[in-house]
């Protein structure tokens, strides 16, 4: 049974990562903050007849994801996935961005990239084999005025993506970003509905993406089918950029 850990994922884009990670048979660990949404995607999982654990975590904690790692690995006994999903925005024109509006999202996309990564790289190094899937965002490539913190931590997931995989792929281990456009989740949600109008008058396929479009990209970039694929980022949204 493959060992996956997806963090983030208590709504939207993780949760569908995770409910479809359980569908193919895999043995799930859900990673975020909020207690009662992920004890309800692991009830949700076992109603379906998957399997998974869930651990509370701050993913900016740096501890408390070698804690994750450690013990998901004993139970799992392999860690085959890693999906670092987790992420935040705090949109802000430059001029208006406090420090620790920039300091936390970097933490929160970025670093809490690194700690995950970091802790499963020992497993994946001794087992000679894994995959790691960071999600990016198309706002890491084509910049977005109002989310310089935001596209720089999503740029820097690029970065690091290209890095590992040219680190670790002697050892079987590859390393995909993805990069979604617009997905309808509780990120999106608030979002004005002229602005919503305006984004979508710029995606050729004229409409926002589903959590399930990009979980769907994520499997298949965890699947032997995308064996030889690695430090790549795969854009999944809709023909927008
Ligand atoms: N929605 C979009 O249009 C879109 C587009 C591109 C990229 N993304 C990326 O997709 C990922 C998932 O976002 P989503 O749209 O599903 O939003 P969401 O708000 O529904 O989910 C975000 C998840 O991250 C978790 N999280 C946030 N901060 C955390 C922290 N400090 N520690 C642990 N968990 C934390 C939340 O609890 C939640 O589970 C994010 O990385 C986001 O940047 C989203």
């Amino acid at each position: 049974m493959k060992g996956v850990i997806v963090t983030g994922a208590s709504s939207g884009i993780g949760k569908a990562i995770a409910l479809r990670f359980a569908k193919e048979g895999a043995f799930v660990a859900l990673v975020a903050r909020s207690e009662d949404k992920l004890k309800e995607n692991v009830k949700e999982i076992e109603g379906l007849g998957g399997k998974a654990v869930y651990y509370t975590a701050d993913v900016r904690d740096f501890k408390r994801a070698e804690e994750i790692v450690k013990d998901f690995h004993q139970k799992a006994e392999r860690i085959d996935v890693l999906v670092n999903n987790a992420g935040a925005t705090r949109d802000k024109f430059l001029i208006q961005m406090k420090e620790e509006d920039f300091s936390e999202i970097v933490d929160i996309n970025l670093k809490g990239t690194f700690n995950f990564s970091r802790a499963v790289s020992r497993i994946m190094l001794r087992q000679k084999g894994g995959v790691i899937i960071n999600i990016s965002s198309v706002v890491g490539i084509t910049g977005n005025p109002g989310q310089a913190n935001y596209a720089a931590s999503k740029a820097g997931i690029i970065a690091f993506t290209k890095s590992l995989a040219k680190e670790l792929g002697s050892r079987n281990i590859r390393v995909v970003a993805v990069a979604p456009g617009f997905v309808e989740t509780k990120m999106t949600e608030s979002l004005p509905e002229d602005v919503k109008k305006a984004y979508l008058e710029t995606i050729a396929l004229r409409r926002f993406a589903s959590p399930d479009d990009i979980a769907g990209v994520v499997a298949f970039l965890a699947s032997d089918d995308a064996s030889y694929i690695s430090g790549q980022v795969i854009v999944v949204d809709g023909g927008m950029i």
